[in-house]
C-alpha cells in the first residue's frame, strides 16, 4: 500500500481495516470496470498452521465468496480469478484432484446465490482439457447464469497467458488461410477480438496477495496498463478491507498509458 495512503488515515485517526471507513473514503463514480486477482499464497497459509495445502485453498475459497460479494455489490463490472493454471498440473496428484473439486462444490454451492444476484458466471481457459465434471459444472453455472446482468465474474481454469496468445494466433491464422481475412488486417483490436476475455475492459487493476511479484502468466496481453496492487496477505486471510484498500490505492494514482500527466 502506498505510503501517502497510510498517512492519510493515520493522521485521521482512521482505521485502514474497517470495511465501512474504507467504503465512505472511496469514489464511487471512479471504481475500476475490471478487477483481475491470483489468489496466491493457501499453500504457505495452510502449512504455516501445521495443515494440509489442500486446507488453504478451502479457506481460499471463503476469500473468494467474500470478494465476488463485494465486487457484485460495488458494481464492478468484471472481475477475473487465477483459480488453475495451466502449470499447476504438475502439482501432486492429490492437490490438483483437491482443487477440481472444490472447483465443482463451490459452483454447485454457490450457484444459487450467485444466481439471484445476479452474478454472470464465465470461465476462461482451456476449458475442454479440465475432467468432465468441471466441465459440466462450468458449462451448468454459464448457461444458467447468462442472462443475468450483475458482476461478469471470469474464472481463469486450465488458464495460461501464453496459451492463450497461441490459441489467438492460430484462429486468426486459420481466417487468413481460409481466405477470411488478409494479414494486413490483423491488428491489435483484431488480437484482443480473438482473446478469451474478447469484448471485456482490459483489467484496471491486478491484485496479487501474499508477497510475491510475478505475474505468472495471467493475462500477458491484458495486463499491459494495468495498476499493480501488492500485498503480504496470504489469500485465506485477504478481506473486503484489503480489497477496499487496492481499490482506494488505484483510485489514488495516475494513469498516462504512456502519455503525459493531464493537466
Ligand atoms: C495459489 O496458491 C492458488 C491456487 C493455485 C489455486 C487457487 C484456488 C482457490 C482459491 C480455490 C479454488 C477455486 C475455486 C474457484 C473454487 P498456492 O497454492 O500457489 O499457494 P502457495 O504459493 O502458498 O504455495
Amino acid at each position: 500500500m502506498i505510503k501517502k495512503f497510510l498517512d492519510r488515515w493515520l493522521k485521521a485517526g482512521k482505521d485502514k481495516n474497517n470495511p465501512d471507513q474504507l467504503l465512505k473514503e472511496l469514489d464511487h463514480e471512479r471504481l475500476p470496470h475490471h478487477i483481475a486477482i491470483i489468489m496466491d499464497g493457501n499453500g504457505r497459509w495452510a502449512q504455516r498452521r501445521g495443515m494440509p495445502r489442500v486446507y488453504g485453498h478451502r479457506e481460499g475459497v471463503e476469500s473468494l465468496r467474500e470478494i465476488v460479494k463485494t465486487c457484485n455489490e460495488l458494481k464492478i463490472p468484471v472481475l477475473t480469478v487465477y483459480a488453475f493454471s495451466t502449470e499447476n498440473w504438475k502439482r501432486p496428484k492429490d492437490e490438483v484432484d483437491a482443487l477440481m473439486n472444490l472447483l465443482v462444490e463451490y459452483v454447485y454451492k454457490e450457484i444459487d446465490d450467485l444466481d439471484q444476484n445476479k452474478v454472470q458466471i464465465r470461465a476462461i481457459g482451456r476449458i475442454h482439457k479440465l475432467p468432465e465434471a468441471c466441465r459440466r459444472a462450468v458449462s451448468y453455472a454459464r448457461e444458467r447464469t447468462a442472462d443475468n446482468d450483475g458482476l461478469i465474474f471470469n474464472l481463469a481454469l486450465n488458464y495460461g497467458g501464453r496459451s492463450e496468445l497461441v490459441d489467438v494466433v492460430r484462429a486468426i491464422a486459420k481466417k487468413v488461410a481460409d481466405g477470411e481475412i488478409t494479414t494486413e488486417e490483423i491488428d491489435e483490436q483484431l488480437l484482443s477480438a480473438h482473446l478469451y476475455t474478447a469484448g471485456l475492459p482490459d483489467p484496471d487493476l491486478l491484485i496479487r496477495p501474499s508477497g510475491d511479484f510475478r505475474i505468472s502468466n495471467f493475462l500477458l496481453w491484458q495486463l499491459a496498463y494495468t495498476e499493480f496492487w501488492h500485498s503480504n496477505v496470504m489469500w485465506p486471510d485477504f478481506s473486503k478491507a484489503d480489497l477496499l484498500q487496492a481499490i482506494y490505492d488505484y483510485q489514488n494514482r495516475e494513469r498516462r498509458f504512456g502519455g503525459l500527466k493531464t493537466k
